[in-house]
C-alpha cells in the first residue's frame, strides 16, 4: 500500500534567520499547505547540538515561529510546533542510534564541517543529530522534505535509517499486520532558484546564520529596508553585465547568486530574469533588486516583530501544533514499539 503523502520540514532557531532560509525553505513550505498535510516544526533539541544560551534559545525559537506565520503558514492548514513539546522525538532517535551504523554519521559533511579541527571537544548530540533528524521525519511517516540543497545528505542518511529498519525489523512488522514497509523511503524536495542562497560577499560560500566574517555577507529576516539596500548595493560583483541566458552565469558565482535571489523572490526563473535583465549592468540591477527585496522581506519583518513583541499568539499557535502532531506521534511510536520488542 502506497504511504499517503506528508510533507514534514524543520528550522533550528539557533541563530537569526536570513534570506537562505526563507528562499531555500520557509517560502517554500507555504504553497505545499494547499496540497498536503504538512508539519513545520521549530526544533529546539537539534538547536541545544551546540551551546545556545536558553533565553536566547526561547526567543528564538518564537522567532522562526513568528516567521513562519508571517511567511503564510496557516495554523488551521498545517501542524505548526517545537519540537521538544512532543517527546516521542527523542525517543524515537534513541532507537534509530541503534540502527545507523557509525560509520554512516561519520561520513556526514555538515558534521566535519561543524566539527572542524575539535571533533573530540564537540557534543555527542551533534554527532548524533542526523538519527534524530530521521525521527523526527519518520515519526510521521513523512514521504516528502522540502529543505535547503545542503541537507540531501542528511536525508539520503534518513532514507538509510528507514530502509535498514523495514529490512532488520520485516518478520516482525509483518507478525503485527503491517502490509510492507513500516517507513516510507522519503523523497527530498530541494527545488527552484535559490535552494543555496549564498554569502553576498563570497559567491562560493553559504549564506550562514554564524557568518561571522562580514555583517555586509548576510540579510536578515529582520533587517529593516536600509539594511537590505546597503546590503545588496555593496554585495560583491562582477564588472560585467549581466548576459542573457543562464549559461553564461556558469562562471560567475556573485552575479549567478544575485539572479538567484531575485528569480525566487519573484516566483519566476533564471530565464525570464536574464530575459529582463540582460545586457545590463550591476548599477541598474541591484536598485531593482533592492526594491523586489525590501517589498517582500519589508511587510514580513513588521509582521514578526508585531508577533514576538506579545508571544500569546505564537504560544496558542505551539501548544495547539504540538497537541495535534503527539496525537500522531504517540500512535505511530506504539507501534513502533511494539515492533522493536518493548513490553508494554
Ligand atoms: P538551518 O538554518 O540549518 O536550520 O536551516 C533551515 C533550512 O534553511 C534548511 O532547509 C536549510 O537547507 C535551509 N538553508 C539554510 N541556509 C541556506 C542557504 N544559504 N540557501 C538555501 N537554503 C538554506
Ligand atoms: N537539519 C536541518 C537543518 O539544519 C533542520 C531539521 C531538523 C530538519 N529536522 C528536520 C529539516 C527534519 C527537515 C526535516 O537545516
Amino acid at each position: 500500500m502506497p504511504f499517503p503523502k506528508r510533507v514534514f520540514s524543520g528550522i533550528q532557531p539557533s541563530g537569526d534567520l536570513h534570506l537562505g532560509n526563507y528562499l531555500g525553505a520557509i517560502k517554500r513550505f507555504v504553497p505545499l499547505q494547499d496540497e498536503f498535510d504538512c508539519i513545520y516544526c521549530v526544533v529546539d533539541m537539534h538547536a541545544i547540538t551546540v551551546w545556545q544560551e536558553p533565553e536566547d534559545l526561547k526567543r528564538r525559537t518564537y522567532e522562526v515561529a513568528a516567521a513562519y506565520l508571517a511567511a503564510g503558514l496557516d495554523p488551521k492548514k498545517s501542524i505548526i510546533f517545537n519540537q521538544s513539546q512532543v517527546a516521542e522525538h527523542a525517543e524515537l532517535a534513541w532507537v534509530f542510534n541503534c540502527v545507523a551504523r557509525m560509520g554512516w554519521m561519520a561520513r556526514m559533511t555538515q558534521f566535519k564541517d561543524k566539527a572542524g579541527k575539535n571533533s573530540e571537544n564537540v557534543s555527542l548530540g551533534l554527532f548524533a543529530y542526523p538519527s534524530l533528524m530521521a525521527a523526527d521525519i519518520l515519526l510521521y511517516k513523512t514521504t516528502h522534505v522540502p529543505v535547503g540543497e545542503d541537507q540531501k545528505q542528511h536525508l539520503e542518511l534518513t532514507r538509510d535509517i528507514a530502509a535498514k529498519f523495514n529490512h532488520d525489523f520485516s518478520a516482525s512488522i509483518a507478525a503485527r499486520g503491517h502490509d510492507g514497509d513500516y517507513f516510507p523511503i522519503t523523497e527530498p524536495v530541494i527545488t527552484g532558484p535559490a535552494t543555496r542562497v549564498m554569502s553576498l560577499r563570497d559567491g562560493t560560500k553559504k549564506m550562514s546564520k554564524s557568518d561571522s566574517s562580514s555583517e555586509m555577507a548576510t540579510i536578515y529576516l529582520m533587517d529593516d529596508a536600509d539594511a537590505i539596500t546597503k546590503k545588496i548595493k555593496k554585495a560583491k560583483t562582477d564588472p560585467e553585465p549581466l548576459p542573457s541566458e543562464a549559461k553564461g552565469l556558469e562562471a560567475r558565482p556573485e552575479a549567478a547568486n544575485l539572479v538567484g535571489i531575485y528569480a525566487a523572490l519573484a516566483d519566476t526563473t533564471i530565464d525570464a530574469v536574464l530575459s529582463q535583465y540582460g545586457g545590463q549592468g550591476f548599477g541598474v540591477f541591484k536598485p531593482a533588486l533592492a526594491e523586489l527585496a525590501v517589498s517582500v522581506l519589508g511587510p514580513q519583518a513588521a509582521e514578526m516583530r508585531r508577533l514576538v513583541a506579545d508571544p500569546g499568539e505564537i504560544e496558542a499557535v505551539l501548544r495547539d501544533g504540538a497537541d495535534r502532531a503527539r496525537v500522531l506521534a504517540e500512535k505511530n511510536m506504539a507501534e513502533i514499539r511494539d515492533i522493536v520488542g518493548f513490553v508494554r
